[in-house]
């Protein structure tokens, strides 16, 4: 959404704070910006460790996802950036490769879709090569041509 739509429509819900406000009822929470979620799924790596930004590390094994939904911010500028180990467990666990990249920030967004009524969805998969974006888990995995190369591990 442009940043004059943006604009306009907080003018328009100004407007309806005030009326709301001299109606004297309680003011609605701001529930008006483009809502997303990121679920990011590990394929076939034996442990992943993710943790991006302030959400504390997770481990994601084969199969597992972590997600988490949230609304744009009014500048458009929500971003998380996400670090992943591929720990490999040889007596003790061992860092194999890691990398770090933004799941979401102003260039993923425009993969994900920019709805205001319903959820615009992000979906990362890992694999042992690579890290895959879509904005749909209709098709399967990898075989779907809707799963792109965004990434692909380096070494820790
Ligand atoms: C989802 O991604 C496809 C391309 O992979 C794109 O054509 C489509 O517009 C996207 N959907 C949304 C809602 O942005």
């Amino acid at each position: 959404m442009s940043f004059l739509l943006k604009l306009s429509f907080c003018i328009l819900f100004l407007f309806h704070f005030v009326t709301i406000l001299k109606a004297n009822t309680t003011p609605p929470s701001s529930k008006w910006l483009e809502p997303y979620r990121v679920t990011i799924t590990n394929h076939d790596v034996p442990v992943v460790v993710v943790g991006c930004d302030d959400r504390g590390a997770e481990i994601i094994r084969p199969g597992q996802s972590t997600s988490w939904k949230f609304r744009m911010n009014f500048f458009g500028t929500t971003s998380y950036n996400c670090r992943f180990y591929w720990l490999e467990q040889t007596g003790s666990y061992n860092v194999n490769k890691a990398v770090s990249f933004p799941v979401f920030d102003d260039e993923i967004v425009k993969l994900c879709g920019s709805s205001l009524a319903n959820m615009n969805r992000c979906y990362w998969m890992i694999d042992r090569i690579a890290f895959y974006f879509s904005n749909t888990t209709d098709g399967s995995f990898p075989n779907d041509d809707a799963w792109r190369v965004m990434h692909v591990w380096s070494y820790g």
